[in-house]
């Protein structure tokens, strides 16, 4: 059996206008996926995911594109979930030239789906890289990462960006720009994650923004400016530039960010309230982090005020601080 674990992440800064060739800045965090495969001797795939709910559910199917099988779980978990599982094994059976390769899957998670905090990616990740090394091939991390990200992309109608799949390979904090993607040293930043227990449906958010875009010249331009003010908080978070006063600024543009993927209409009432909660507790900054419509804040702050407060937010229901995963994809076993 082989075993790959990979991070899930945060947006600083960027989601939504990366898709169109802003720059972004997502940082890895200590919340991981991790993939066990064991090859087959046929060309089936079993996979077993305990954590991605509280139900969790087993599905066994021939070749990548058989029926569905029937399971006693919501359609749309096991849709979500099996999509990138299906293209995982897609890619991986591709890098190695096993159209046939079967295998047995187990996936753990304490990422939740869809919330904004990269699980698709992680899971993705993990799974080409262990089925890879299953069949007896490393693949470099930039591979890897390709990889993931064509998986995505095909899970999502074409309309993802390399930030995800690139951040959760590597690990650390990543500047993804087009099809330019590396690592930027970053501080180890007062992350705080406040969880609304709901999702979002990227494919759609990322549909309503490229709709507003479409129709409004100013929307355009909320995308544009989206870009500059990356580019403007990448130069705070350099290490050289580091100076008395930079988390306050990097909070500053938080709080700007926020404002303007909510003109773009991806936030949410929960989301906007845990938003305001943090700020009030005195965080440097908040944001909503992915593709919003629900899921996930991330704010900047030292002290424990804001994690108190989102305990206490009506809408939160998880709250907790996020380190840095300073590891990408990690070889378990
Ligand atoms: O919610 P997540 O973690 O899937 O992030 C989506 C980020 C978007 O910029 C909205 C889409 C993308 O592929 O970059």
């Amino acid at each position: 059996m082989t075993v790959s674990s990979a991070p899930g992440k945060v947006y600083l800064f960027g989601e939504h206008a990366v898709v169109y060739g802003e720059p972004a800045v997502p940082c890895a965090i200590e919340r991981r996926a991790t993939v066990s495969v064991e090859a087959r001797d046929d060309d089936h795939v079993r996979v077993e995911a305990s954590d991605l709910s509280l139900d969790g559910f087993t599905v066994e199917y021939a070749g990548a594109t058989d029926g569905r099988p029937d399971v006693d779980v919501p359609a749309s978990l096991v849709e979500a979930a099996m999509g990138y599982v299906d293209a995982a094994v897609e890619q991986a059976r591709e890098a190695v030239d096993r159209p046939d390769a079967g295998f047995d899957i187990s996936v753990e998670s304490s990422i939740p789906l869809g919330a904004g905090l990269g699980s698709s990616a992680a899971v993705t990740v993990a799974g080409i890289d262990a089925a890879t090394r299953e069949l007896g091939h490393e693949l470099p991390v930039r591979e890897l990462a390709n990889r993931a990200y064509r998986a995505e992309a095909a899970v999502q109608d074409g309309q993802a960006s390399r930030a995800d799949t690139f951040c959760s390979a590597l690990g650390g904090a990543v500047r993804v720009e087009g099809d330019d993607c590396r690592a930027i040293e970053a501080p180890n930043l007062p992350l705080v994650v406040g969880f609304d227990g709901g999702a979002g449906d990227t494919g759609e958010l990322v549909a309503g923004v490229r709709a507003l875009k479409a129709e409004y010249d100013f929307a355009a331009d909320t995308v544009s400016t989206i870009g500059n003010l990356v580019r403007t908080g990448e130069q705070i978070l350099d290490p050289e530039n580091e100076a008395e006063g930079s988390l306050a600024e990097l909070g500053r543009l938080m709080n700007f960010n926020h404002g303007l993927l909510a003109s773009l209409g991806v936030s949410s009432r929960s989301l906007d309230s845990m938003v305001w909660a943090a700020r009030e507790a005195g965080a440097h900054g908040a944001k909503l982090t992915g593709a919003g419509g629900g899921g996930c804040i991330v704010a900047l702050d030292p002290t424990p005020e804001t994690l108190t407060a989102l305990q206490f937010t009506p809408g939160c229901e998880e709250a907790f601080r996020a380190e840095l995963a300073t590891d990408g994809v990690r070889r378990e076993a």
